[in-house]
């Protein structure tokens, strides 16, 4: 007689069904997922997945962001490093740049904050993993960046040698009344290369989601880390909730269904 390891890591269909109705209202090339458990997580996963992509921890993100409470998510959420000075410092893998606000920030235009981010990304010489932001701005004040900046940004990042992230944890499915807040954006370069869902996914339950690309999946698997793959720290709670609540998920992927098809008609006439 052998030993037999019959753990199953609380694989169950319903987390694959939920996946597969994402990815139909996603764009493309995002067709890989993590179902982890808060936006916090998501986004400490989200900047692991950057950096084994890239083979760098160096992290640029905005004045006024808030990427939520882990160790890694708090380091990169400024609303938090200048709210909370002294106890709170900005560490050195981290480069803030300046949120775009034209209404009451230092540029009316977009092209002041590019150049701005043009700058930090020729002073990292390629040296860094990711650029983090939100696509609207939520806790720190609803600031709606100027339509292109997100593109632009983006594809000055990539040719530069990181990974985009954007994080619609507040702002995403279908809450803004597109499906995803980057769209607004309108350049064709704003899909980001991960993108993290969280709140409106379980609507009150915690449930959150990485979203991401066959390439920067490609890299994990070439490291072999086990250990970033679900389940994580907090997943196997979120899993067995998960084979729970599902019923209550695809009812809630309805509901967004029609709500953007509403607005989607209000829009046009
Ligand atoms: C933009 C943004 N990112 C990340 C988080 C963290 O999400 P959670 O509270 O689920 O950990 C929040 C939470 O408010 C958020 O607003």
């Amino acid at each position: 007689m052998s030993l037999v390891n019959t753990n199953s890591r609380y694989l169950h269909p319903n987390s694959t069904q939920l996946c597969k109705e994402l990815a139909d209202v996603m764009p493309k090339r995002l067709c890989k997922f993590f179902v982890v458990s808060s936006g916090s997580e998501a986004i400490d996963l989200s900047l692991r997945l950057a950096r084994l992509h890239s083979g760098h921890k160096h992290v640029i993100s905005l004045t006024q962001a808030y990427h939520g409470t882990t160790t890694a998510a708090v380091e990169v959420s400024h609303e938090k490093i200048d709210k909370f000075k002294p106890h709170l410092k900005k560490e050195d893998w981290v480069t803030i740049v300046d949120n775009p606000d034209t209404v009451n920030g230092k540029h009316t235009t977009s092209a002041g904050y590019l150049s701005d981010l043009e700058a930090e990304l020729r002073q990292l010489n390629g040296k860094f993993a990711a650029f983090i932001m939100e696509s609207i701005v939520s806790v720190g004040g609803g600031v709606i960046p100027p339509k292109g900046y997100m593109g632009e940004a983006f594809k000055m990042v990539r040719a530069a040698g990181g990974v985009c992230i954007a994080d619609e944890t507040q702002i995403g499915l279908g809450r803004t009344g597109n499906w995803w807040s980057f769209e607004y954006d309108g350049h064709p370069d704003a899909i980001p290369d991960i993108l993290v869902i969280g709140k409106q996914l379980g609507n009150g339950f915690p449930v959150s989601l990485v979203a991401t690309t066959e390439e920067i999946i490609q890299s994990l698997e070439r490291t072999h880390i086990e250990c970033v793959l679900p389940p994580p720290k907090h997943a196997p709670f979120m899993h067995r909730l998960l084979v729970l609540i599902s019923c209550v998920l695809q009812v809630l992927l309805d509901v967004w269904r029609l709500r953007c098809r509403l607005r989607c008609r209000a829009d046009h006439g």
